[in-house]
């Protein structure tokens, strides 16, 4: 291969690698890019069908939605965030404990969020972000902060 082609061709592969470095780069989300399923990207919602009876919950977006008491209200529901603050295990509402429990290593949370018991086995839980709510017909909507 003669040297000019060697750069023709060594030109030519380096342009389409930084080409689709680029393109792969333009189509990542960033934290402040829309949500395409709400148009915000600080708001995350669900319909309150998902959430019919008390102690049912539903995980959207990052969010943790769940139902603690009957009626339609936003005071109805509570919004935190879904991963664990220890280590990002997948927090879930138990009703029956009244706490958000994490299926990793079993630390709980108050409704509001503060730790009410650390991870077994060690480390550290901080306390959850919790979310402020609107309800607008049968869309819920935690506004992320
Ligand atoms: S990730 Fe939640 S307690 Fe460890």
């Amino acid at each position: 291969m003669e040297r000019d082609e060697f750069l023709k061709t060594l030109g030519i592969s380096l342009a389409l690698v930084c080409a689709g470095t680029c393109f792969e780069s333009c189509g990542k989300k960033g934290d402040g890019d829309p949500d395409p399923a709400t148009g915000n990207g600080n708001q995350v919602s669900v319909d309150i069908s998902a959430l019919a009876s008390v102690g049912s919950q539903t995980t959207s977006n990052g969010v943790l939605f769940f139902r603690v008491a009957p009626g339609n209200a936003a005071a109805s529901f509570i919004a935190t965030q879904a991963l664990c603050t220890h280590a990002n295990g997948q927090l879930n509402w138990v009703q029956s404990s009244n706490k958000i429990q994490c299926s990793s290593h079993g630390a709980t949370f108050g409704s509001d969020g503060t730790v009410s018991s650390q991870p077994i086995g060690g480390g550290t839980a901080l306390a959850l972000k919790v979310y402020a709510l609107n309800l607008a017909g049968t869309q819920l909507t935690a506004t992320k902060s």
